[in-house]
């Protein structure tokens, strides 16, 4: 089992640079997703793993080893596409036997192998069909298996289940997460899709513009986002974000259509900053009804109803306090109409701020 790690990492494509300074440690056995929008940098960081382009500066290492001049076919990794990328003309067992039999594996241990990736995917039965006789998920099945046959040191994934409908994407992203924990190998997973990254990820690497902007747990990244670019990426529906100042001594924020305490986090970093322009996050669970249990102290305020999107168990509703625009959830069985006004409460410590100018989180 392997680490990989990224040092100084830079891409260039002629005088264009796509990944300008790279740096992150990947462990051994963790699931390490790389999520961001499209065109900032992963699949270039991906293939620079692979060896299917070269590193223009920086080091990356597998396993402790330096690769940067070691050739794709040596790395030891096995990489699973959008696209699949199967071969047409040959069954699903003779997918699966292709990289093994360029590596001269016994015949004996090739079955053996081919065998059990095919019973762990569930896929036995389709050993003697062509991809095309195959559905959608049964072809990224075969993908999978052709990937854990060799058993490598690190998987990488690139947007894998791109192809696949809503419900079947769901499916396939638990069984590669319930795959990748029964294996234990190494793996970077390649997404645009924050819900995919937050469900499967030990911890996921946030990228915008080839430049690394978080690295930790789903659920550190989403409760304490470093900056602007993270808050908004990271949660559906998205965070809410109201233009502030800091006031009283910085005890306070005040905006447009009212004002609260500043939330206990921050309380040290924004102490004597009166003036101070921030930016307040706050997340659509924490906008509610005063009525509904929730810890902490709260802040009433009314919101002016623009757009009530009912989900069945919950409302979300879009809105005004004041002059901003705010995302909250609100209980089912009240059905906001639009032009509503309707008192709602701000959770206070569950609040995020950013300073407006750096756009980090505050004090960070
Ligand atoms: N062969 C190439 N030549 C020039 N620019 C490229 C090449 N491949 C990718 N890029 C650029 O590098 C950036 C990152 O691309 P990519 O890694 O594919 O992004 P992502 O996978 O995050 O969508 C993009 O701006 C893309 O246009
Ligand atoms: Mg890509």
């Amino acid at each position: 089992m392997a680490e990989v790690t990224f040092h100084h990492v830079k891409k260039a494509y002629g005088p264009v640079t796509v990944i300008p300074d790279l740096s992150l440690d990947i462990k051994a056995h963790e699931l390490m997703v790389l999520v961001g929008p499209s065109g900032c940098g992963k699949s270039t960081a991906l293939r620079m793993i692979a060896g299917l382009e070269e590193i223009s500066g920086g080091e990356i290492e597998i396993g402790h080893r330096v690769v940067n001049d070691v050739p794709p076919k040596d790395r030891d990794i096995a990489m699973v596409f959008q696209s699949y990328a199967l071969y047409p003309h040959m069954t699903v067992r003779e997918n699966l036997e292709f990289g093994l039999k360029i590596r001269k594996t016994p015949k004996p241990e090739m079955d053996r192998l081919v065998n059990e990736a095919a019973q762990i995917l569930g896929i036995t039965e389709f050993l003697d069909r062509k991809p095309k006789q195959l559905s959608g998920g049964q072809r990224q099945r075969v993908a999978l298996g052709r990937a854990i046959v060799r058993k490598p040191a690190v998987f990488l994934f690139d947007e894998p289940l791109s192809n696949l409908d809503a419900k079947l994407r769901v499916q396939m992203r638990a069984e590669i997460s319930t795959l990748q924990r029964r294996l234990q190998t190494t793996t970077v997973y390649v997404t645009h899709d924050q819900v995919e990254a937050m469900t499967m990820g030990d911890r996921i690497a946030v990228m915008s513009k080839g430049e690394l902007q978080q690295v930790g747990t789903p659920l550190e990244v989403y409760d304490r986002p470093a900056n602007l670019f993270v808050a908004s990426f990271i949660g559906t529906p998205p965070m809410s974000f109201i233009p502030a100042t800091l006031a009283d001594g910085g005890a306070t924020v005040t905006a447009s259509g009212f004002k609260m305490p500043v939330p206990q986090e921050f309380r040290a970093a924004a102490a004597g900053r009166d003036g101070t322009k921030v930016v307040l996050g706050i997340r659509p669970e924490n906008i509610r009804e005063a009525s509904r249990e929730g810890g902490g102290a709260t802040v009433p305020v009314t919101v002016k109803v623009e757009l009530a999107e009912s989900l069945g168990h919950e409302v979300i509703v879009h809105g005004r306090i004041g002059d901003e625009l705010v995302v909250a959830k609100v209980d089912s069985h009240r059905s906001p109409q639009i032009g509503d006004t309707i008192p709602l409460v701000i959770e206070a410590d569950a609040a995020h701020l950013f300073d407006a100018t750096t756009e980090k989180r505050l004090g960070s």
